[in-house]
């Protein structure tokens, strides 16, 4: 193995350079997540937009590689988490809520990104088998038949228990991503009295405003079926 080879394995074994792959990671899935909220928004436009804006996107055989990428991504951020929760676990054997009283800059948020993390991996298997892998009606479209996604999301949230969930789901993720996105400047160094308060506030505004949005349209979705 030549030596810039082992550098780059090094670099993947140290506890900074995995915290750097989670940040980056993290920040790719926060991207894909704002996409697919103003994709989500067709529904508000209705039936036949939503519809066609999923068949447009579903129907493109491209869609195979950016799944595969997101799905890389993904595993690697979770992976990643694992890894480094048991490493800490190991290094320093206190728990939390000592971590927590003793201050040292923890914040709920911190401590809890693991928690957070795994109930949007419960969230995502949930919303993948109710809505991807879930019920396949067709419409025509067109002269085209194509899947009425727009009814099996509004099917769903008809169920005010699953709307609920949602908006729940929403808030844990609002905390996630609130604090993964400051942390992420942190794993690179930068720490500026002045930008990095800035970059705090700057992700919690992010954090709330996408979580607001899909919590939104899953209330919105209840309402549409309860009318
Ligand atoms: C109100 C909230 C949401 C709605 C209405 C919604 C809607 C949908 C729909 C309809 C699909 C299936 C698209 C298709 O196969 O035609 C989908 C896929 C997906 N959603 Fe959501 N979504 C919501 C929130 C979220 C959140 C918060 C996440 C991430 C934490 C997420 C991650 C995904 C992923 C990863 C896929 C699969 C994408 C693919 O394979 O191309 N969704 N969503």
């Amino acid at each position: 193995m030549s030596t810039v080879n082992k550098s780059i394995m090094a670099y993947f074994t140290t506890s900074v350079g995995k915290k750097q792959i989670m940040a980056l990671t993290g920040l790719a899935l926060s991207g894909f997540l704002l996409t697919h909220l103003l994709g989500n928004f067709l529904i508000l436009v209705g039936a036949d937009a939503f519809n066609m804006y999923a068949h447009t996107l579903t129907s493109n055989k491209l869609i195979y590689v950016a799944e595969a990428g997101l799905a890389l991504i993904f595993l690697t951020h979770l992976g990643l988490a694992f890894n480094l929760t048991v490493e800490n676990k190991k290094a320093r054997p206190q728990s939390y809520y000592t971590k927590v009283r003793t201050g040292r800059g923890a914040t709920l948020a911190s401590v809890s990104m693991i928690y957070t993390g795994l109930v949007i991996l419960g969230f995502l298997v949930s919303h993948l088998m109710h809505f991807k892998f879930g019920p396949v009606y067709y419409v025509e479209m067109n002269g085209t038949q194509v899947r009425d996604i727009y009814r099996v999301v509004i099917d769903y949230f008809a169920d005010p228990l699953q709307a609920g969930w949602y908006v729940l789901a929403m808030i844990t993720m609002a905390f996630h991503l609130g604090h993964g996105f400051q942390s992420t400047f942190q794993s690179f160094g930068f720490n500026h009295n002045k930008y990095s308060p800035l970059i705090k506030k700057l992700g919690i505004t992010y954090a709330i405003l996408v979580s607001a949005g899909f919590a939104g349209l899953s209330v919105w979705g209840y309402l549409q079926s309860s009318n």
